[in-house]
């Protein structure tokens, strides 16, 4: 191996430990890199998760080398990324903006720049990347770096550019991704920024170290959970198979469960070619709910009646309305609720979890269907038309 600058004279290299074995480059007796992946996900969350916290619930993010008083004193977080992964963004907003009480935005990478955004020393920019070198994304990291921004970056590729270019990193430990729909990279984004979370909750006391212990447990817990929902894929993966003539399919959420869907509409689109659409179950009746005719296929991902209860009630009666105008519809709901079963065609249920740890569990089911339809439909899951794994153009 020789190493040369862009001008062919010999340059210093740097070493990196990559951590990925032959083997988890390979199919491992799946059909597709895509399929591996989804059931390698019980793997990348407990392999995020690892090393990063003692007995106690305290976390130790050790590569994080910001200076703790810079984090202290920040006073709004922008999450910068693009498709799959600014929607693990979003979710995480949802959970670093009810523990620690800092104004968090998420914000497209590509759009970030142009738009002259209010960025400051006090500012820390968490920059979620699979690849690490989505050059929108690096792009905006370096504006943000030259407007004085603190930059975290959330990444699955050691030693890639975006965290060589950043103050600090996070990897997930998702293992290579091969397959060009993100499917363990998106579940271990979401666990590496609910870890940067709680330890910046720690860090500024916005929680009691019992409190972070018990989320970490709940998060522990993820793995076998996400296990469970693969062993009984049977029942969506039919599903799938069966909506391969489909045309058009609508997801709806709340809450966490908004990026969910439109997580669940970006796999459909990149892999079935088919129109999908990902809305806020609140909108509906703002424009959307006209789209719904007879037969039209709806997922509906519906919070845990366990959470705020007037949450679950709300989307139960999103359920109800676009059934009545002859909606198909699906439902992704917690074990044991019975309430929506009067509404739902078909219902899977994923296991019982806090509402902010639930999109761990209710992306699993859509990303399945997702991977069934398309194959059913004899496309190439892995490599989808006109789309690249890595996007290295502005
Ligand atoms: O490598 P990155 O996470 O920066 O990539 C961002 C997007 O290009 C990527 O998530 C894309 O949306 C995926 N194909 C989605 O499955």
């Amino acid at each position: 191996m020789e190493i040369t600058d862009f001008y062919g004279a010999p340059a210093e290299g740097k070493e990196y430990h990559v951590n990925w074995d032959p083997a988890s480059a390979e199919k491992g007796g799946f059909p597709s890199f895509m399929e591996k992946e989804i059931h390698d996900q019980p793997d990348a969350v407990l392999q995020t998760l690892l090393g990063r916290s003692d007995i106690n619930g305290k976390l130790t993010l050790d590569e994080l080398r910001v200076d703790p008083e810079l984090l202290k004193n920040v006073d709004k977080i922008i999450v910068l990324a693009c498709g799959t992964s600014a929607y693990a963004g979003q979710v995480a907003k949802y959970a670093i903006e009810h523990w620690c009480r800092i104004p968090t935005e998420v914000e497209l990478s590509h759009e970030f720049r142009y738009r002259d955004p209010i960025v400051d020393e006090n500012t820390l920019i968490v920059s979620i990347s699979q690849s690490g070198e989505t050059m929108d994304t690096l792009m905006a990291v370096r504006y943000a770096k030259e407007q004085g921004a603190k930059t975290v970056s959330i990444c699955n590729t050691n030693g890639s550019t975006i965290p060589r270019e950043s103050d600090a990193v996070l990897y997930t430990h998702a293992g290579p991704e091969i397959a060009v729909a993100s499917t363990k990279a998106f579940l271990a984004q979401i666990t590496a920024a609910y870890l940067l979370g709680l330890y910046l909750a720690q860090l500024r006391g916005n929680k009691f170290q019992g409190e972070i212990k018990d989320i970490l447990a709940d998060l522990n817990k993820i793995p076998a959970k996400i296990q469970q929902i693969l062993d009984n894929e049977a029942q969506i993966k039919e599903l799938g198979q069966s909506m391969a003539d489909a045309k058009s399919v609508l997801f709806l959420g709340r809450h966490v469960g908004f990026p969910v869907a439109m997580e669940g509409a970006l796999k459909l689109k990149e892999l079935a070619y088919i129109h999908a659409e990902g809305f806020a179950a609140g909108e509906l009746k703002h424009g959307p709910i006209a789209l719904i005719e007879e037969g039209q296929p709806v997922f509906v991902v519906v919070p845990s009646p366990r959470g705020r209860d007037s949450l679950h009630a709300k989307v139960v009666s999103n359920i109800q309305e676009v059934r009545a105008r002859g909606a198909k519809t699906i439902v992704i709901a917690e074990e044991g609720d019975e309430a929506v079963k009067a509404y739902a065609e078909h219902v899977f249920y994923i296991p019982e979890t806090p509402t902010l740890l639930a999109p761990l569990l209710s992306t699993v089911p859509l990303q399945i269907f997702a991977l069934a339809l398309a194959s059913a439909k004899g496309y190439d899951v892995d490599q989808p038309r006109n789309l690249a794994k890595s996007v290295t153009v502005e």
